[in-house]
């Protein structure tokens, strides 16, 4: 009988210290001027990420996030691309090449809502919302895969070619009246997620999603501004409290990251318990 042998610790094995996780790396982020982007913008550079800054509409509100980004000691730029336009995709990914060398980590964040009751749902809003939230993210992911393929693994750097973040939502699983558009548009960014995943792992490009629960974001301000709003926006969340982009900005730290090596084809909740089914917590 032979004894186990302890398995040699892998020489790729990233270092355990919370900070810095991403030094070396070049990140672009969309959509990234508010909200949820923006936490992870922020959350990126803090993790010692340089990141590209994208946005369509508020060249302000991106600067005061590039300003935040280099405060934190990482570089940071800001480029304006409507990310359902192939061209402008395409002319961002050559600018951040330009002007970073290369991206490692593409979190594909943009994304909108246009509600409408399914009846009066005009072809315009079903358009506009289908080719931002999910072809935005086609064309975003498809532009990193290119670069990911040309340039490789660069062991000092990442145990991956690149790691691309898909921005889900609950609502990839969770069916919602008077949000048909969008709903399908993030049932969509499932499969295209796991369909990227699997062609993609033999590259080594790491494909995963995160799935953001309600967090305080200009999206649904609707469902948190006033106390009543608030209240009855809890009875859907266990946890009992909204989520911040902070919560979603350490997660996209942690899956872009060595640490998460393993974690292919994922797709994380992260929504204090929304996918949960709440209303059978009593009955049923
Ligand atoms: C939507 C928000 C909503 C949350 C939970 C998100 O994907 O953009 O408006 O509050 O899902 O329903």
């Amino acid at each position: 009988m032979t004894t186990a042998q302890p398995v040699p610790a892998s020489s790729t094995a990233p270092s355990l210290l919370p900070h810095k996780l991403l030094s070396g790396q070049k990140a672009l982020v969309t959509g990234a001027n508010s909200g949820i982007g923006r936490g992870v913008a922020i959350g990126l550079a803090q993790a010692g990420a340089d990141v590209m800054v994208n946005y369509v509409v508020g060249d302000e509100a991106a600067a005061a996030v590039v300003e935040e980004i280099c405060r934190s000691g990482a570089r940071g730029s800001a480029y304006q691309a409507d990310v359902s336009s192939e061209d402008q995709v395409s002319a961002m990914f050559q600018s951040m090449r330009e002007q970073f060398g290369t991206v490692d980590i593409l979190v594909a964040n943009a994304g909108l809502q246009r509600d409408a009751a399914f009846r009066d749902m005009t072809l315009e809003r079903w358009n506009k919302v289908l080719s931002v939230n999910l072809t935005g993210q086609f064309l975003c992911a498809r532009e990193a895969t290119r670069e990911f393929l040309r340039r490789g693994v660069v062991p000092e750097v990442s145990c991956a070619a690149g790691k691309i973040i898909c921005m889900s939502s609950v609502h990839q699983e969770v069916p919602w009246a008077g949000h048909a558009n969008y709903a399908s548009s993030k049932g969509g960014i499932k499969l295209l997620m796991e369909s990227m995943a699997q062609e993609l792992a033999p590259h080594r490009i790491r494909v995963n999603a995160i799935a953001p629960g309600a967090i305080r974001t200009p999206i649904n301000t609707a469902a948190w501004q006033t106390p009543e709003a608030y209240a009855r926006l809890m009875t859907l969340v266990p946890y009992g409290r909204i989520g911040e982009p902070e919560d979603i900005a350490r997660a996209a730290v942690w899956l872009a990251s060595d640490h998460s090596d393993y974690v292919v084809g994922t797709t994380l909740f992260i929504d204090g318990g929304m996918t949960l089914y709440p209303g059978f917590a009593t009955g049923g």
